[in-house]
Order: C-alpha cells, then structure tokens, then sequence
C-alpha cells in the first residue's frame, strides 16, 4: 500500500471479489455504495473506482487508494442529461455536445450548479464540475439503481496505466475496494475526451480522448486546447480555489485575530478540528467543508495547525498551499 496510509479493517480483511456484473452483482454493488464503500466500475473507456460523489468520507477514500499527491477533481458519473443538469449548468453548447455524444465517452466540465450536490472535495473546491454519462450498460443499470451521482476517477493508482479489465483493477487496487463488476474488457480502452464549456468562453479541449476531435468539432466548431489543473502553478488557479481568509500554515499557536484549524490530539478542544485523532483520510473528508465554515466567520487569518505528509498529508498540504499561495486580486 502506498505513502503509509491503512486503509480501515472493512476494506483490508479480504481480497477484492471480482462480481459477475448479473443483476444480483449489480444490486450487490450498489448497496455497497450506499454504504460509502468504493467499487470497481466498468465503462466503455476505462475502469473506474466509484463512490457516492456526495459523501466526502467515500471520495476521501477514493484519493487514498489512488495514493496520489494531490486532489484532482473527479469526474461525476450520471445516468442522464437531465440528472446532469441537478448538478451542472449546460448552456446551448453544452448541451449540444451532450445530446451528441452522451452516453458515451465525453466528459463536460461546466459550472456547478448552486444547489448542486457534488461534494466540495470530489470538485477539488472548483466552482466548475466534470460530467458524463457513461454508456457501459452496467454502469447505466448501477447509476439507475442510484438516487446519487458517482465519483469515479480511472481505477489505478497514481502513475500507472488506466484499466481495462476487472482483472486489472483487482491486481492493482485489491487492498482498497471491496469488489469490482465485471463488465468485460473496455471497448474503448482510452479515457473519455474531455471538454471545458464556460459562459462566454470558446469551448476547450481539455484531454483528448476516446471522441476524436474533428467528430467533436463538427457539433461545436473549432477547440481551444485547454490546460489541465494538474500543471497549473498555484498562481494560476482561479481564485475560488481559495478561502477569502489567508492562511497560515504550520501553525503552532493562534494568534490575535485569527481562528483555527486544528488537527490532531494536541489541538485545543474548542478548536475545529480535521481529525481528532490524526487520521488523514478523515482529514480530506473535513478539509472543504471546515475551511468553508471558518472562512465564513469573515476573519482576516486561518491559521492550520501542521499536517503530517503521510497518506493524504501529502495532498491536503498540496492543497493548503495553493489556498495559501498569494493571489492577483
Ligand atoms: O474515461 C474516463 O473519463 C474515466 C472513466 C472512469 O470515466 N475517468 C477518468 O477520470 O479518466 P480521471 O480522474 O482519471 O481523469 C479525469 C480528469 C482529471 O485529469 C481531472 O483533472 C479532470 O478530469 N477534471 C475533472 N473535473 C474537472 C474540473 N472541474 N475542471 C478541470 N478538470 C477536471
Ligand atoms: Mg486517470
């Protein structure tokens, strides 16, 4: 397992189960998933590694197991256009290319909708989300079984190659999932092609993939190729990426006019606190939903205590200092 982290005892004690992806199999995984575990689920582009997108202690687990060092947006999984728009708001090109391609291998990054139900986490704290509805057929009848919409970024860990088979993700991720559905071998076997389509904005080719280009400008014109978050310099993230306060980190005091963040057993009681009792991964669950609330008692400073670099420290901290980078406003 990777940087350290131990994943609960529910997710250790056996191997991950491949599950015959019948209608049994499918109803199985998705009251797994209402439990908040992670599944292995196939789409026609690649694996994914699938959790309620709603639930920030599943999706926390979704960047343990993927043992990456930061927080990459996930892309939501949905059954339909329509339960697309609960969560994002498509204008006349988006919506084009959604009843182009969709289901299918085209994820839309659009804005979030105010009353969207994505948690803050799985977006990464953006004010944009990645959509797509999916049309593996097994992954359809499981987001039909599903009043919630599916956090699932390609099922491997950090740095190696997506999968295409259950047999893949088992290999790969068996200590972190309790089954994968197997839905066969991938047709597509590359990731959904990715585009951006903001208000007053030419819409960007974020990722090429699984939709060739040309087929895809041929319903929207001409692509900008866009750049993807993950090399962008904390400079250049937008500013909602932040908290309006600034942030100190490493904090060992608080001082004057300032509140917060505690993390660990030696942070004052009274204090908000990311995990009690020092466990990263409930850190992550926190880490959005807490800097919201501190932030909203319109303070100057939020000062966060030290977060070990082990298991999701490595992101949190990632994510701390871009918050905490200074802004062009
Ligand atoms: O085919 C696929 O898209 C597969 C299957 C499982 O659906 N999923 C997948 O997810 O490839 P992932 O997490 O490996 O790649 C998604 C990419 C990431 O690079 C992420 O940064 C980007 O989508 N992304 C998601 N939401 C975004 C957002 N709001 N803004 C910018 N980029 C976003
Ligand atoms: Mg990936």
């Amino acid at each position: 397992m990777k940087s350290g982290y131990s994943a609960p005892a529910m997710f250790r004690e056996d191997f991950v189960q491949i599950v015959t992806a019948d209608k049994a199999g499918i109803a199985r995984a998705a009251r797994a998933l209402v439990e908040g575990q992670l599944v292995g689920m196939p789409t026609e582009t690649v694996y994914g590694l699938a959790a309620n997108a709603r639930d920030p202690a599943a999706v926390a687990r979704i960047f343990a197991a993927k043992g990456r060092p930061s927080f990459n947006p996930l892309i939501a999984h949905v059954a339909s256009l329509e339960a697309a728009e609960n969560d994002g708001r498509f204008n006349e090109l988006a919506r084009r290319l959604a009843e182009a391609f969709w289901p299918g291998p085209l994820t839309l990054i659009v804005p979030v909708q105010e009353q969207g139900t994505v948690c803050d986490l799985a977006r990464a704290g953006l004010d944009t989300i990645g959509l797509r509805v999916p049309a593996h057929p097994v992954a359809q009848s499981l987001l039909n079984l599903l009043d919630f919409p599916l956090a699932a970024p390609s099922a491997n860990p950090s740095g190696r190659l997506s999968p295409t088979t259950a047999q893949d993700v088992a290999e790969e991720l068996s200590e972190e999932l309790g089954m994968v559905l197997d839905g066969g071998q991938c047709v597509a076997g590359i990731e959904s092609s990715i585009v951006t389509v903001l208000p007053d904005q030419q819409p960007q080719l974020l990722r090429p993939g699984a939709i060739e280009r040309s087929e895809l400008e041929a319903v929207v014109g001409p692509l900008m190729d866009g750049a993807s978050l993950a090399v962008m310099a904390p400079g250049q993230l937008a500013s909602h990426y932040a908290p309006r306060a600034r942030l100190r980190l490493n904090a060992g005091s608080v001082r004057e006019g300032e509140v917060l963040l505690g993390f660990g057993p030696g942070a004052p009681a009274k204090a908000l606190n990311l995990s009690a009792r020092g466990d990263t991964v409930e850190a992550a669950a926190n880490l959005y939903q807490m800097m919201r609330q501190l932030d909203s008692h319109d303070v100057a400073v939020i000062a966060v205590m030290p977060i070990p670099d082990s298991g999701l420290g490595q992101a949190i901290n990632d994510r701390l200092r871009r918050a905490a980078a200074p802004r062009s406003e």
